[in-house]
């Protein structure tokens, strides 16, 4: 049988076995943390839900970031219904997350705009909005741009569609699946001024 993990009965470790993994997933193209499933309440207050890229994560302020374009259908449900549920889940750790929090659009913000490669900055070139029906196969994006990365001066008309999305994180539930028996917790970020407190407890898988 498979050895468990030092967290497996430990509250503490699993918080910073946890904090770890949402740190390395920013980096790491190949964690199992790099995407995951951003979760949202549609119009009618239905559920909807799509993959994005983990681009951030600041532990001092328990807050996930992520990027999107402003002219997008979750944009515009995130700004009637902030709230959010992220789902992570790592294959190799056996590890789910299931963080739910609300979330804060920066428009236009620059310094992340500038750390992004020109070839990614294509996504925001595009004419129509995002989920606009189109009468023939399209990237949206201007033809020349399917081989070549535009200029650096082309890609400023991308600027005003970009947005970083900060997700402020309320709770974290973990699960853990292991042949000896899961194991699940649920952290809970309590926050008052700029100050927060994790406080942490055994579910039953
Ligand atoms: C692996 C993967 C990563 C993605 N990353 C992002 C992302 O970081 N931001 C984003 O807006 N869309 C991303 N997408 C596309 C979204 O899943 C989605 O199709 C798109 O944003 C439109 O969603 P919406 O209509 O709900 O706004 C990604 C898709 C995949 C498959």
């Amino acid at each position: 049988m498979k050895e468990v993990p030092k967290y497996y009965d430990n509250l503490d470790l699993t918080l910073e076995e946890i904090l770890g993994l949402i740190q390395r997933g920013v980096k790491d193209r190949k964690s199992g943390f790099h995407n995951f499933v951003l979760a949202t309440s549609s119009f009618e207050n239905e559920p909807d839900a799509r993959t994005v890229v983990l681009r951030g994560f600041d532990s001092k302020k328990m807050e996930i970031s992520f990027h999107s374009d402003l002219r997008s259908q979750k944009i515009n449900q995130l700004n009637k219904n902030k709230n959010v549920c992220l789902v992570f889940y790592d294959e190799k750790k056996k590890i789910q997350l299931r963080i739910r929090g609300k979330t804060n659009i920066k428009k236009s913000f620059q310094e992340a705009w500038n750390k992004l490669t020109n070839w990614s900055k294509r996504c925001y070139l595009t004419e129509s909005p995002p989920g606009q029906e189109s009468r023939k196969p399209s990237s949206g994006f201007p033809e020349e741009f399917a081989f070549d990365a535009p200029s650096s001066e082309q890609t400023k008309e991308g600027f005003k569609n970009f947005g970083q999305i900060r997700v402020s994180i309320n709770q974290i539930e973990w699960l853990f699946l292991a042949s000896q028996g899961h194991r699940r917790a649920l952290f809970e970020v309590v926050k008052s001024d700029s100050k927060f407190l994790i406080e942490g407890k055994w579910l039953i898988p």
